[in-house]
């Protein structure tokens, strides 16, 4: 696919239930996350699926082709005003590279700036296994701000990295800022 993810055929919409348990498999698929990780990214998900109407997180998933392609999670940081945490962002392994990361980020940050958010955190873990995830970061406009030595276990540091929007919208061009064109709000429980 195009380097830009520039498809006809890529669709962001708001996480369905029917896509959970590919969700899931692209989760445990991708080697990085521990059993305990996984157990709580699902939590998340079952959240969002389970009680609509709450607002503690948001789950959007990339379909490609009409293959369940990765997922993004985020919510409001509790006890602030503007500030969100993105928590989980994840590609099938196989279509990592082709800029639907980037999509699904991007999407994000034009929910969150929709509903008010003006800073975005992204805590990562400074071990070698996320080198990748920490250059994709970087890349879209997310800086290193703290890192908390030995915070996960001993050598493995925790990363706290920032993105602050402008007033009235996400930073990225104006172009993207609007949903993509076949953005759709389903019945997530459909
Ligand atoms: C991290 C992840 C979500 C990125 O998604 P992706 O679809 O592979 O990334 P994209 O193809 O959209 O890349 C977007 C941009 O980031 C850049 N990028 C991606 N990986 C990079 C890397 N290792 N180093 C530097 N830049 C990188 C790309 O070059 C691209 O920049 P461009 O638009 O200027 O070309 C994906 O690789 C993934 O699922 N990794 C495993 C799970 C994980 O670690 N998740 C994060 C922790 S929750």
């Amino acid at each position: 696919m195009a380097k830009n993810g520039q498809r006809a055929d890529l669709v962001i919409h708001p996480l369905p239930r029917q896509e959970r348990g590919a969700i899931l498999e692209i989760l445990s698929q991708c080697g990085n996350f521990t059993g305990e990780e996984l157990s709580i990214a699902q939590e998340l998900i079952d959240t969002w699926l389970d009680k609509p109407g709450q607002g503690d997180y948001t789950a959007l998933s990339a379909l490609l082709g009409g293959a369940v392609a990765g997922y993004v999670c985020f919510g409001p940081t509790p006890a602030t005003q503007a500030t969100w945490d993105l928590y989980w962002i994840a590609v099938a392994q196989g279509l990592q590279g082709s800029g639907i990361g980037k999509k699904l980020l991007q999407s994000a940050e034009v929910q969150i700036a929709s509903r008010g958010g003006r800073t975005i955190v992204i805590e990562t873990s400074s071990t070698e296994k996320y080198r990748p995830a920490r250059g994709f970061y970087e890349k879209n406009g997310y800086a290193l701000e703290a890192r908390i030595r030995d915070f996960y276990r001993a050598g493995d540091h925790r990363l706290i990295y920032v993105k602050r929007m402008q007033a009235g919208g996400s930073d990225e061009k104006k172009e993207n800022r609007r949903p993509h064109g076949k953005y759709r709000l389903p019945d997530r429980n459909s």
